[in-house]
């Protein structure tokens, strides 16, 4: 889609957010979470954020919001995320991603709105009735990450075509005004659960708007839930091949095989290695017991946080004045570029 530009000048930073639009589940947890403790423990400074923001492009209660962003910040913590060495708060309390955003909304062009794959399918038909925001939303994205100058960005595979419109509004923007100040982002889509697919169905990803539960596993699903949807999740008839090009034409079974590989942290070569030819009916039961290990102590330390929001707002607060304190100097750079008299 775009040519790269070199990024030399800019330090490696990280940023990502999620959306706390609830229902957290495993494709959220092995796509983005757990790979976010890594690039802290890699020592890159890294920013999370809880996108509230673009939340509300479809509607929101409003206390649901407010639990889900207090919940969402828990599973960031749960999942590794230590937000003295990383910056973790909610976006509405950094202004400077809806200022950013404006002018980017002033850069961006309708057309590369409205071929993104994700406005097309949350609009459906019915475009005429979605809000102006959910069209938006990229260029709100691209203003998230700007704004930090972030030249990292850990996300699922069905994030990649916002970033690569991220990368296509930094180059529009500084060759707008003849300046090299946005970086060009990279997106960091690693791993063997970038895209993490239903357990009803091998070839729909699994999302947080599917009316079906049993298609996902929520971050606060406790041991028997766990240990049932895996057990329900639909598979073929044959057993496990001997190969991982076996895998292939199989969606189900490759997406459980994936699945485990990144909770072991193994290859999915690794996991053939070890379970291939197995039947389901003992393969399955390994997962559940590899799914309840790994995700259990997630959830019940997701309980013991949100048991404390106001602890939780205090890491949102600091978190958000850390944020700022790197943004406003970039934003107030920006409107000094585009000729906004200071
Ligand atoms: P969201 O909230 O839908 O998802 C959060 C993260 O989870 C990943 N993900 C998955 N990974 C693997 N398999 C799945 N089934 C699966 N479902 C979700 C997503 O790829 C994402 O990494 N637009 C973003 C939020 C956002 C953002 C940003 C991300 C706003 N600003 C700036 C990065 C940088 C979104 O709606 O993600």
């Amino acid at each position: 889609m775009s040519e790269s530009q070199p990024n030399a000048a800019f330090t490696p930073r990280v940023f990502s957010g999620i959306q706390p639009s609830g229902n957290l589940h495993l494709g959220n947890y092995l796509g983005a979470l757990k790979r976010f403790a890594d690039s802290q423990t890699a020592g890159i400074q890294s920013i999370f954020c809880m996108v509230d923001m673009h939340a509300i492009t479809v509607w929101q209660d409003p206390e649901a919001l407010r639990r889900q962003t207090r919940e969402l910040t828990a599973g960031f913590i749960a999942s590794g995320v230590d937000p003295e060495q990383s910056i973790l708060f909610n976006q509405s309390q950094v202004t400077e991603h809806a200022q950013l955003a404006w002018i980017f909304n002033c850069v961006a062009r309708m057309g590369w709105m409205q071929r993104m794959t994700q406005w097309k399918d949350k609009a459906g038909k019915n475009q005429q009735n979605a809000s102006l925001g959910l069209l938006a939303y990229p260029a709100l994205m691209a203003a998230d990450i700007l704004v930090y100058h972030a030249t990292h960005v850990p996300v699922g595979e069905d994030q990649k075509q916002h970033l690569e419109l991220t990368r296509d509004i930094a180059i529009k923007f500084n060759n707008d005004f003849g300046v090299d100040f946005f970086p060009i982002t990279e997106p960091v889509i690693e791993g063997t659960a970038t895209r993490v697919m239903s357990l009803r169905d091998g070839t729909k990803k699994m999302s947080k708007s599917d009316p079906s539960d049993m298609s996902r596993i929520n971050l606060t699903d406790d041991a028997d839930a766990i240990a049932q949807k895996i057990r329900k999740a639909k598979t073929d008839p044959e057993p496990l091949p001997e190969s991982v090009e076996g895998l292939e034409d199989r969606p189900e079974a490759r997406n459980l095989v994936n699945i485990y590989a990144a909770l072991a942290d193994l290859s999915v070569e690794q996991v053939i290695a070890e379970h291939g030819g197995q039947q389901f009916g003992t393969f399955k039961p390994s997962l559940a017991d590899l799914a309840v290990a790994k995700l259990e102590p997630i959830s019940s330390e997701m309980k013991r946080l949100t048991a404390d929001p106001a602890q939780i707002d205090t890491i949102l607060r600091r978190g958000s004045e850390r944020a700022r304190e790197i943004a406003a100097p970039i934003m107030e750079k920006t409107y000094e570029i585009v000729g906004m008299v200071r």
